[in-house]
């Protein structure tokens, strides 16, 4: 194997994306997925790529810091790219402690086993760490987030990525560990747990339930094709020069209330109802605490040095999300009853 490389996180919604294009891209890299399977993790997204002889699946939580220690021990890797994360606002709110401890110390202890582990040969291996727009904090109308932008975070779960980030370039700087941090926007995409907003508003509208927007919809996002996102991190990863930052970003603004109603007219057109039909199931609800208005993203950065550029246009690449969906009935009834969390079990139980 030319490289072995550990991708935490790879059944969540990027990772999978990640851990496909790699495994596919890559038959000389042996790819180590490590993932706890917590209620975003699903293994489900890698049933066709589960066979593949350079992918191996391991279950296992990152704040266990001895576990992880006898992991780099085992498969003595050459590579970390890091996705493991909780990475719900909401549920930051409500439980900041779990954040803490997956984004913060999870991440320190996978820093510290790289940092005993890789001794001696620190210019031949790498960490990269990908994180979020969203440490940066809010922007009014206009601007954009580059990557001198100070950070200014503002839920914990915003807080917990800028912690991390700082622990990666404090051991590039401390240590000299090969470190690589990309900060991306929000993605959308096929295998999006549909606790998000995309998902959530395509599985409400199939079903005729509410869709639910925050405040009046207002806020603004930069949405990116998630296979756009695992694109750039595999450029990043093999092209960035060590200690760089780099932003992905779609130049792709939408306010939440246009967003939504896009995907209802696509879905009209898709399920056959009548024009404007969806667009009833709107309903406006009291907005997230400490939401920030506007977050979008300079990637010229990327753009000029390393050539990415987003591939996607957003309508399509909604109606293809919005087909995916449609055409994967039984991953979204899996999902959303539960379902998923026992193929585990059951497929990886006699191996
Ligand atoms: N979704 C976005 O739009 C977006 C945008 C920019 C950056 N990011 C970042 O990308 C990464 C992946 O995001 P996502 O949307 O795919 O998240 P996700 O919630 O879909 O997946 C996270 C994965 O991490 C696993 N995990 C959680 N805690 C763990 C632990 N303690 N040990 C091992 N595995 C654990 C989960 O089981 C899950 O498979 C995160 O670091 C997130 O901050 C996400």
């Amino acid at each position: 194997m030319e490289k072995r490389i550990l991708i935490t996180g790879g059944a969540g919604f990027i990772g999978s994306h990640v851990v496909r294009r790699f495994v596919k891209s890559y038959p000389g890299y042996k790819i180590v997925n490590l993932d706890k399977l917590t209620y975003a993790g699903n293994l489900l997204n890698l049933v066709d790529i589960e066979d593949e002889p350079n992918y191996e699946f391991v279950k296992g939580d990152i704040v266990d810091a001895g576990f992880i220690a006898d992991l780099f021990s085992v498969y003595q890797f050459d590579a970390v790219i890091h996705l493991a994360a909780e990475s719900h606002v909401d549920r930051s709110i409500a439980n900041p402690m779990e954040f803490v401890m997956t984004n913060v110390i999870g991440t320190v202890n996978l820093l510290n086993a790289a940092k005993e582990y890789w001794k001696g040969d620190y210019d031949k291996k790498r960490f990269y760490h990908v994180s979020t727009d969203e440490v940066y904090g809010a922007l009014g109308e206009t601007g954009m987030f580059t990557e001198a932008t100070s950070y200014d975070p503002h839920s914990p779960y915003s807080a917990s990525k800028a912690s991390s980030d700082h622990f990666v370039r404090a051991y590039h700087d401390t240590y000299g560990l090969d470190v690589v941090i990309s900060n991306c926007s929000n993605n959308y995409g096929s295998h999006h747990f549909p606790e998000k907003l995309i998902p959530l508003a395509i599985n409400n509208i199939k079903n005729n339930k509410a869709v639910p927007v925050y405040g009046k919809g207002e806020n603004v996002r930069d949405w990116l094709w998630v296979e756009d996102h695992a694109r750039a991190i595999d450029v990043i990863f093999h092209q960035a020069k060590t200690g760089e930052t780099y932003n992905i970003g779609g130049h792709n603004e939408w306010k939440n209330i246009d967003l939504i109603k896009l995907l209802c007219k696509i879905m009209d057109q898709k399920l056959g109802r009548e024009a404007g039909a969806s667009e009833q199931l709107i309903t406006y609800v009291t907005d997230r605490a400490g939401h920030d208005l506007r977050y979008a993203i300079d990637s010229s950065k990327l753009q000029h040095n390393l050539g990415w550029v987003p591939g996607l246009q957003f309508e399509e690449g909604l109606a293809k999300t919005v087909d995916w969906y449609l055409e994967n009935e039984q991953w979204l009834n899996d999902v959303t009853s539960s379902n998923y969390q026992s193929y585990y079990e059951t497929q990886y139980a006699e191996r």
